[in-house]
C-alpha cells in the first residue's frame, strides 16, 4: 500500500492528507499540537472545507474509520512507515521579522528519524532560500547525505482557503529538486492528487520567490484598489461599480477594497521577500507602501465608523457582523476585524460582533444575530459569512433606523433607498 506522511496538520496539511487518503494512501497526520491531534482522532474539524457534496468534517470520519489517514503527534511512528514526507508547518511573522522556529524543529525531528531513500517534499511558503540553506542542513545533520541516501523538493502551495480539495487537483503544481531523483520523486507525489500541469523550475530559489510573490501581487493590488476607493468616494461614487467596469477590460484584473488584509498568506509575504532583500541590500519601496498602506486599513476603517456616530448622533454601540479574515472562512488569523473592534473598543465604543463560522473565543463575541443587534443602530459588516442573512438586520432594527457601514458590497445604494436606511459603503 502506498503510504505518506503530512507534517502540519492546520488549513493546508488536513486537506491534503485527506486528499492522498481518498486516493487509497495509508497517511500519517503528525502535528505538534497535542489537542488538536486528539480532537482529529476523534474526527472533529472547524475547517469550512468540501469535496464532491462531501464536508472535510465527513471526509475525516471516513479516511479514520478505514484507517487511511492516522493523525499522531509521533514523528518515529509515522516515518518509519512511509517513503514519502510532506512538511506544511508555517512560518509566521512576529515584530516584521519570519519565525523559524517551527519550521526548524520540524526539519530536526525528520533528521533524527529520516531513513534512506525517502523523499521530503517542503510545501510551506518560506523566505527564498529557506530550503537550501535552513531547510536541507538540518536534515543532513544526522549523517545522511541529499541526493545520495535521501530526495528534497520544494513545491509551492497556492490553495485558498475554502477550495483546497479543488485546488489541490486544478491549480498547476510548481516545483523544484535537489537533483533528477528529487524532482522525479516528488513529481509522481504530487500526480497522485494533481490533474493539472506540473511546472518544473530550474532551482527552490526560483518556486521559492514565485509564491512570495504571487502572495505579494495580491497585497499591492488590494493595496490600489483601497487607495481607488478614497478617490472614488471622494467623487460620490461606488467603487465596486467602478471595478466591475474596469474588469470588463480583457487585460484588467482588479480584486476589491474591504476592511483590509489578513490570514496567514498575503500579510506575510511582504516581510518573507523583504527579509532576503534586506540580506541582499535591495529596498522594496512599492512593496513596503502597499503593505503599510494595508495595515493602516483598519485604523481608516475604525476613523469611519467614529465620523458616522458622530454624523448620525448615534450611541457609541456597534453591532459588527463577520471577524473572519475573508468571506465564508472559518480563519481569523491576522483578521483585520479584530484590529478594527480593538481600536474602536479602545476609542470608547461597545462592540458586540457575531460570526458563526469563527471558534476563537473573544469578549466582544456573541452567539447569535439577534444578540449582536440589540439596541444597536450601527452596524459594520466586515465578512460575508453562510449563517448571517443580512437581510434579518431590519427584524431587529427598523429600517428608518439603521445605519450601516458595508465593506463587503451586501447593500447597493439602490437598496438603502429602497428600504430607507442609510448606507456608507467603502
Ligand atoms: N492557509 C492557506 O490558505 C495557505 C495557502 C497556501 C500556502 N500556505 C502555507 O502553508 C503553510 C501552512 O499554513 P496553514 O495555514 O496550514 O498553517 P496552520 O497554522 O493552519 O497549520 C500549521 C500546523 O503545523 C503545526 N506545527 C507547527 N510546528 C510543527 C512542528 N514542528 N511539527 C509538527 N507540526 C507543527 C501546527 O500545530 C499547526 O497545526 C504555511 O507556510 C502557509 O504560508 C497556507
Amino acid at each position: 500500500m502506498n503510504s505518506v506522511c503530512v507534517i502540519g496538520l492546520g488549513y493546508v496539511g488536513l486537506p491534503l492528507a485527506l486528499s492522498f487518503a481518498m486516493k487509497g494512501y495509508k497517511v500519517f497526520g503528525v502535528d505538534s499540537n497535542e489537542k488538536l491531534v486528539e480532537e482529529l482522532k476523534k474526527g472533529e474539524t472547524h475547517h469550512l472545507e468540501s469535496y464532491k457534496g462531501k464536508t472535510i468534517q465527513e471526509i475525516l470520519k471516513e479516511q479514520l474509520e478505514n484507517e487511511n489517514f492516522i493523525p499522531t503527534t509521533d514523528y518515529r511512528k509515522a516515518l518509519e512507515n512511509v517513503n514519502d514526507i510532506i512538511v506544511t508547518v508555517p512560518i509566521p511573522v512576529y515584530g516584521g521579522k519570519p519565525y523559524f522556529d517551527y519550521l526548524v524543529s520540524c526539519a530536526e525531528e525528520i533528521s533524527k528519524n529520516l531513513r534512506k531513500n525517502q523523499l521530503i517534499l517542503l510545501r510551506s511558503t518560506v523566505v527564498p532560500g529557506t530550503t537550501r540553506n535552513i531547510f536541507l542542513p538540518i536534515l543532513e545533520e544526522n549523517g545522511l547525505k541529499c541526493g545520495e541516501d535521501f530526495y528534497l523538493a520544494y513545491a509551492s502551495e497556492r490553495i485558498a482557503e475554502g477550495k483546497a480539495f479543488e485546488e489541490f487537483e486544478n491549480m498547476p503544481t510548481a516545483l523544484a529538486g535537489f537533483c533528477e531523483n528529487s524532482v522525479r520523486r516528488a513529481v509522481d507525489l504530487i500526480k497522485v492528487i494533481c490533474k493539472e500541469e506540473i511546472i518544473v523550475a530550474s532551482s527552490f530559489e526560483v518556486v521559492e520567490t514565485a509564491k512570495v510573490i504571487e502572495n505579494l501581487q495580491r497585497d499591492i493590488n488590494i493595496a490600489m484598489v483601497n487607495e481607488f476607493e478614497r478617490f472614488t468616494k471622494a467623487m460620490n461614487l461606488d467603487i465596486f461599480e467602478v471595478i466591475k467596469v474596469a474588469n470588463t477590460h480583457k487585460r484588467v484584473n482588479l480584486l476589491y477594497p474591504g476592511p483590509g488584509v489578513g490570514g496567514f498568506c498575503i500579510p506575510n509575504a511582504f516581510y518573507y521577500l523583504d527579509a532576503k532583500a534586506q540580506e541582499l541590500g535591495i529596498e522594496l519601496k512599492i512593496s513596503k507602501t502597499a503593505r503599510m498602506f494595508n495595515e493602516g486599513i483598519p485604523g481608516y476603517i475604525s476613523d469611519l465608523v467614529m465620523k458616522t456616530i458622530e454624523k448620525y448622533k448615534c450611541s457609541k454601540k456597534v453591532a459588527v457582523l463577520g471577524i473572519a479574515m475573508k468571506d465564508y472562512s472559518s480563519d481569523d488569523r491576522l483578521s483585520p476585524a479584530i484590529e478594527i473592534i480593538k481600536i474602536l473598543q479602545a476609542r470608547g465604543v461597545e462592540v458586540k460582533a457575531f460570526d458563526p463560522a469563527v471558534k476563537t473565543e473573544y469578549d466582544f463575541k456573541v452567539s447569535s444575530l439577534q444578540e449582536t443587534l440589540k439596541d444597536v443602530q450601527l452596524v459594520l459588516i466586515l465578512a460575508k459569512q453562510h449563517g448571517i442573512e443580512f437581510e434579518e438586520i431590519f427584524e431587529y432594527i427598523p429600517p428608518s433606523e439603521a445605519i450601516i457601514i458595508d465593506t463587503r458590497n451586501v447593500f447597493s445604494y439602490n437598496d438603502a433607498k429602497e428600504k430607507g436606511f442609510v448606507l456608507e459603503k467603502i
